[in-house]
């Protein structure tokens, strides 16, 4: 399975700001299939062990508390090439610097607040997928 699969989270500010229909449909039109998906909300807990390799940055704190503010929607996208061609769909960390047309420009709010998730390369995908799903939750 290595190779072709991705992670992301539709994060709370875009659930709350109600676009996980149209993230879903980009993600459909890009030509991924979901071979995973939950609806749930991270604990305080759970998010800081998700996003432990950022434990050192300033942001943290601020980062472990907004992903536990609300519901998120977690899903494993299967693709040839799916994390770079997911990192294209959704566009740049900072939403001011995504290209027009991606998921971040056009759902994020901030740097902070940037609507999705999409893991940085094949080793995190594979890491991630089983944070969030048990092999019996993935149907490849
Ligand atoms: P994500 O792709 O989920 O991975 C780590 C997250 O940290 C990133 O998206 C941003 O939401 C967040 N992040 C990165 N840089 C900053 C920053 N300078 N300030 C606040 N949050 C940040």
């Amino acid at each position: 399975m290595s190779g072709n699969i991705t992670f992301t989270m539709i994060k709370p500010d875009a659930v709350k700001n109600g676009h996980i229909g149209a993230i879903l449909k980009h993600i459909n039109d890009g030509g991924f299939k979901i071979i995973a998906m939950k609806y749930s909300k991270l604990s305080a807990e759970k998010a800081g062990e998700f996003y432990a390799v950022h434990k050192e940055r300033p942001f943290y704190g601020e980062l472990v508390e907004f992903m536990s503010s609300g519901p998120i929607v977690a899903a494993v996208l299967q693709k040839d090439n799916a994390v770079d061609d997911f990192r294209k769909l959704i566009g740049a960390t900072n939403p001011s610097e995504a290209e027009t047309g991606t998921i971040r420009a056009l759902y994020a709010t901030s740097i902070g607040k940037n609507a999705v998730h999409g893991s940085d390369s094949d080793e995190n995908a594979q890491i991630e997928a089983h944070f969030h799903f048990s092999n019996t939750e993935m149907f490849v």
